[in-house]
């Protein structure tokens, strides 16, 4: 059976998602950045196996990357699946996981990468918004887009309201796309996506 881990650092609500998608796949880990993430109760609840690198114990970002890669790949999985993990990882780290890490970001990606992406989309007037499911390379939230779903700008939203929105639909996209991986249905070939899932199966209107 394939193997996932995936890396949060707080509430993991899309972790959530994944431990209850069922997925072809076992989760052999959740790793964590900060020890009060609140996800880690979760996952241990459920009986998955958890682990803190805390970032603070490292000055240098390049120590911390080489403790969490050790971390992960003593679970030997095949799949890496970021899930709110707010530490940027360093080029020679995403390099040893390309095409078997994924992550979920609260945007329709090329649009608003980095932080506070609902802030920026009600100060833009965009009036569709949403998230995307894209293969991790180097670039800070530009790798191939695996799929997406769209979400309805509303008048009198908040960024709470707003993220309230699009965080349903993160929970969607996110086991499916793990689900396509771990069934074999998806890869990643010369930094471009393949896959056989039928078209528009990657967009969520
Ligand atoms: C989610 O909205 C996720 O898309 C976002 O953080 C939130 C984590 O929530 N990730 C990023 O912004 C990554 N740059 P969760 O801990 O409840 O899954």
């Amino acid at each position: 059976m394939k193997k996932y881990v995936i890396l949060i650092s707080g509430r993991g609500s899309n972790m959530e998602a994944l431990l209850a998608a069922d997925l072809p796949g076992e989760c052999a880990a959740v790793i964590s950045n900060r020890p009060d993430a609140a996800g880690l109760a979760f996952a241990r609840q459920q009986g998955v196996a958890t682990a803190v690198v805390d970032h603070r114990d490292y000055p240098e970002r390049a120590a911390f990357d080489a403790a969490l890669a050790a971390e992960i790949e003593r679970h030997a999985p095949d799949l890496v699946l970021l899930a709110g993990f707010m530490r940027v990882l360093g080029d020679h780290f995403v390099r040893r996981l390309t095409g078997r890490m994924l992550n979920i970001h609260p945007s329709l990606l090329p649009a608003f990468p980095g932080l506070h992406t609902h802030r920026a989309a009600l100060a833009a007037g965009v009036r569709i918004h949403g998230c995307t499911v894209h293969f991790v390379t180097p670039a800070l939230d530009s790798g191939p887009i695996v799929i997406q779903a769209a979400v309805p700008v509303l008048d009198g939203d908040d960024e709470t309201t707003l993220a309230t929105r699009v965080l349903m639909q993160e929970h969607v996209i996110y086991p499916q796309a793990a689900a396509w991986f771990l069934q074999g249905r998806l890869r990643l070939l010369n930094g471009r996506v393949v896959s056989d899932v039928p078209q528009p199966a990657g967009a969520v209107l």
